[in-house]
């Protein structure tokens, strides 16, 4: 019985850790313009010291890693990152476009140790600095890391890391289930993520860096949007339901089950009316 349970519990996390990777890759195709206009503005911060060797810190799947060696043709990549189904993910991707022997993963946790990654003329944190137990310590190992006049780009998320995906009524169930879902996930966030939205600019200046740009991306997609929207929203709102759903009321329960369904026609697959609103701002960083 008890290994049973056991057991059970392991496959479940696998397969979170499995449906979080596909989300990500998802998100980094819904948000593909946004990304390239953050490391266009790299590029422009970078042309007195272009980067030869870039870390991307909590590389996930590898949304900006391999961006960025698409944009530095010249550099090769460190994608770092605690969770090996990610890197492993990410050396398939850079495989595929033929870029692997420019990427090296390096599995470590942050909390834990800063590993031996040698010197960086760029740095890329994204969405990943809120989830380190200490991130003033990872700022100062990163300020150590790069070469005097190197950058590092944070990009982080306010308070709430999910977009905005539906219209307040869905002509199904009571109006304004997504703004439930994020009142609700508001609370659960304080505090499993006290770091998210926590000034990173003044943290940054903290850890010596010299903070020469700060900007919010205001993300505004709108129909007819790509495929992929479809399944991002679906990602999204299924993670939602398998974080909340014991704190959602049974209707509300029932609406999402009919939005993230692969088939039914109520299913977000099938939405013509979707967006992707969000908001995200990058600091960019340079090391004296
Ligand atoms: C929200 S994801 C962002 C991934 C990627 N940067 C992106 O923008 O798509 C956060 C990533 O940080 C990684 N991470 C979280 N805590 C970490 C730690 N202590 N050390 C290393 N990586 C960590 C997670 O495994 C995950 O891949």
């Amino acid at each position: 019985m008890g290994n049973h349970h056991h057991h059970h519990q392991h496959s479940a996390a696998e397969h979170d850790g499995a449906a979080m990777a596909e989300l990500l890759d998802l998100e980094a195709e819904v948000l593909h313009s946004y990304l390239s206009e953050v490391t266009a503005w790299i590029h422009e911060l970078t042309s007195d010291l272009p980067p030869r060797r870039i870390l991307d810190l909590g590389s996930g799947t590898g949304a900006g890693i391999l961006t960025l060696l698409r944009r530095f043709e010249e550099a090769d990549g460190i994608a770092l990152d605690v969770d090996e189904h990610m890197l492993h993910r990410l050396g398939g991707k850079a495989r595929d476009l033929g870029m692997d022997h420019r990427v090296r993963t390096v599995q470590a946790d942050l909390d834990v140790a800063w590993p031996a990654v040698g010197t960086v003329e760029l740095a890329w944190a994204s969405a990943s600095l809120h989830h380190m137990a200490d991130p003033d310590r990872v700022l100062t190992e990163v300020f150590s890391s790069l070469r005097p006049g190197g950058l590092l780009a944070v990009l982080e998320m306010d308070s709430l890391p999910l977009p905005r995906f539906l219209p307040d009524d869905l002509g199904l169930g009571r109006p304004g289930l997504e703004a439930r879902c994020r009142a609700l996930l508001a609370e659960t966030l304080a505090d499993r993520l006290p770091h998210l939205d926590s000034g990173w600019g003044a943290r940054l200046a903290g850890a010596g860096f010299a903070v020469e740009a700060e900007r919010t991306f205001a993300i505004d997609l709108k129909p007819p949007l790509p495929a992929s929207t479809g399944r991002y929203a679906q990602a999204t709102l299924r993670r939602i339901r398998s974080g909340l759903g014991d704190r959602m009321s049974a209707d509300d329960l029932a609406t999402l089950d009919i939005l993230v369904d692969d088939d039914g026609p109520g299913s977000v697959l099938r939405r013509d009316d979707l967006t992707v609103r969000a908001t995200r701002t990058v600091w960019m960083a340079r090391r004296p």
